[in-house]
């Protein structure tokens, strides 16, 4: 029988299991999203990386294939503070990796991600086309904009690595925190990239903010499997937020020099690191996050301008046949992932939890 704060969430997710598909920008498609929903999760998109067009496009695309429940998540990054020093110096640092491939590094970087804090046409979008859910990464839009989508009927999820942070999100009407462990894959939703970071593991995050907060806490990092989400919810998740696990699922967009990595023994190893995008990120170990050893945080260029370089890298790399300097973004639960369709990973944890 699901707790009191797990059967509320479901109801207001509209979804029957305490399953969440995590967004995942570049490697979560619409299909993925599609597959989970239908088998009774809650499937996400991640829109951080495309413009209002794609986003709609995508939106669209999950709605042709289910009419269940959707999460699309927005970053909410503050505003890059662009500094060409900092950014030529950083292309003249990787030239040496461009002309090993024999490729050129890009002339300059640009802001490749415009903030939802100030994206108008995605805000109109998601009111005129209704996802049942939007999840905020990085931070928070200002009030106006929680007010308007509230208003249009849409339940709000927001990634909080501390107690502070879910604070906030709980008094800005955010309606359940997804609690972000520093073991979870991909960008540290962190709100200051640049403050002190107490690098709280899921297990005493979701424990701290199930006694302190009166909303309900979603468990993110390391959950791989059943028994990862009933521990989650025993320490007084409501439900449990999986990225990693989903990586290698059939509907994926993750490239194959990713899927190798992910299933060697490459996958022991994961670094949280801010050399590919300018924000801290767990990736698995690789040819790139090697080089942060010995970089500053200040030599870093702000994301995502340091991610124009990043990806820059990574295109010339793999045209060169090299993947290793992919954004291989994971958690450190990454041993633990399966290569499934994500309906049989839905299904395959739900039966490994015996939830009834
Ligand atoms: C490949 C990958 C991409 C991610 N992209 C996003 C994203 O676009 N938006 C977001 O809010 N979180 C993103 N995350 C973080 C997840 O939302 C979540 O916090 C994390 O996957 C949980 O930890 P786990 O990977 O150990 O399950 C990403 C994670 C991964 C692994």
């Amino acid at each position: 029988m699901p707790s009191l704060v797990t059967q509320h969430l479901l109801s207001l997710l509209r979804i029957d299991l305490p399953i969440i598909q995590a967004p995942m920008a570049g490697v979560s498609s619409p299909a993925m999203a599609a597959a989970v929903s239908e088998a009774g999760g809650l499937g996400s998109i991640g829109v951080g990386g495309v413009n209002v067009d794609g986003a709609r496009a995508m939106i669209r695309d999950v709605r042709a294939r289910s009419s269940r429940s959707l999460n699309v998540n927005v970053f909410v990054h503050a505003p890059a503070p662009a500094d060409a020093a900092v950014a030529s110096a950083w292309i003249d640092r990787f030239r040496p990796q461009f002309e090993a491939i024999r490729g050129a590094p890009p002339a300059r970087l640009t802001e490749i991600y415009t903030s939802f804090r100030d994206d108008d046409a995605m805000l109109s979008m998601l009111l005129a086309e209704k996802p049942e859910v939007v999840s905020f990464h990085f931070g928070l839009p200002d009030p106006s904009r929680i007010r308007a989508l509230r208003d249009a009927g849409i339940v709000l999820l927001a990634s909080a690595t501390s107690l502070a942070e879910a604070r906030l999100a709980a008094a800005a009407g955010v309606d359940a925190i997804v609690a972000q462990g520093y073991e979870a894959g991909g960008h540290r939703g962190i709100f200051d990239p640049d403050a002190p970071d107490d690098r709280i593991g899921m297990a005493i995050l979701v424990r701290i903010l199930a006694r302190t907060l009166r909303v309900p806490v979603i468990a993110a990092g390391g959950i791989m499997d059943g028994a990862g989400i009933g521990a989650a919810l025993q320490l007084g998740a409501a439900a449990a937020i999986l990225g990693t696990a989903f990586i290698g699922a059939d509907e994926s967009l993750a490239d194959q020099g990713f899927r190798d990595a992910l299933f060697s023994d490459a996958a022991q190893h994961t670094v949280m690191t801010r050399i590919i995008s300018g924000r801290p990120a767990r990736c698995l170990a690789n040819r790139f996050t090697a080089l942060a050893a010995g970089i500053a945080a200040t030599d870093v260029p702000s994301y995502p301008i340091a991610y124009d370089l990043g990806k820059a890298l990574n295109a010339a790399a793999k045209a060169a046949g090299e993947p290793g300097y992919g954004a291989q973004w994971a958690g450190q639960g990454a041993p633990l992932a399966r290569a499934l369709p994500a309906a049989d990973l839905v299904r395959l944890l739900a039966d490994e939890m015996r939830y009834r």
